[in-house]
């Protein structure tokens, strides 16, 4: 379990591989509402700042993420960065939890600061909740839903995936919910597990809709 779960900071054993992701960079007009989102949701701290530059981080990297401030009227043009993203290049960065209760409660944490998920699914390897910062980049929260590499493959190799292989959306408040009630963690993992008693959940296809696009 461990190797999966430190597969992204332990050195790889293809010597091509770089050793790990190390920061992203984002032209914005809206650098102190980015700077704002950060420390909110990572608990980001600035580690430097010019009139030009912003270097922010959340852990032991020294900065994760770069903000570069380009003047304030760009920003008009969001509406095309954001339709840009619903059709061509990167789509998201995924980060990773290392439990369903941290993924959970910090779901618990952003809703109560007013900042609320796109999307939240259980794609069937990773239960996930996308967000989206002030520059509408789109950030994945995700927990794995099985304990080690292998299984995730062979997830996705079976009949369960390739039927299915956006999964199913859930209600992170509810899936809290059975967490406390002491269902166990390990079962709440399924996909359907985060379903609301009474409510049909979208699923496959039916989950892709313009907002979670
Ligand atoms: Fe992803």
């Amino acid at each position: 379990m461990e190797a999966a779960r430190e597969a992204g900071t332990g050195r790889p054993a293809n010597g091509a591989a770089p050793d790990f992701l190390a920061h992203w960079v984002v032209k914005t007009a809206r650098r102190d509402e980015m700077i704002a989102w950060y420390r909110e949701v990572f608990g980001a701290r600035v580690v430097h700042r010019d009139r030009q530059v912003t270097f922010l981080s959340w852990d032991h990297e020294h900065h994760r993420l770069a903000l570069i401030a380009v003047p304030r009227v760009l920003r008009y043009l969001f509406p095309l960065a954001r339709l840009r993203r619903k059709v061509l290049g990167i789509d998201h960065l995924a980060v990773q939890f290392a439990s369903l209760e941290r993924l959970l409660t910090t779901h618990e944490r952003l809703a109560g600061a007013g900042i609320h998920p796109v999307w939240a699914i259980n794609h069937g390897p990773t239960t996930s909740l996308y967000y989206e910062d002030p520059d509408g980049i789109r950030l994945e929260f995700q927990v794995d839903n099985f304990p080690t590499v292998e299984a995730t493959a062979a997830h996705f190799a079976g009949e369960q995936f390739a039927a299915n292989p956006i999964g199913v959306e859930f209600d992170p408040a509810y899936l809290l919910d059975r967490l406390r009630r002491g269902d166990d963690p390990t079962e709440l993992l399924r996909p359907g597990a985060g379903t609301r008693p009474g409510t049909t959940p979208r699923s496959g296809r039916r989950a892709i809709t313009w907002r979670t696009l």
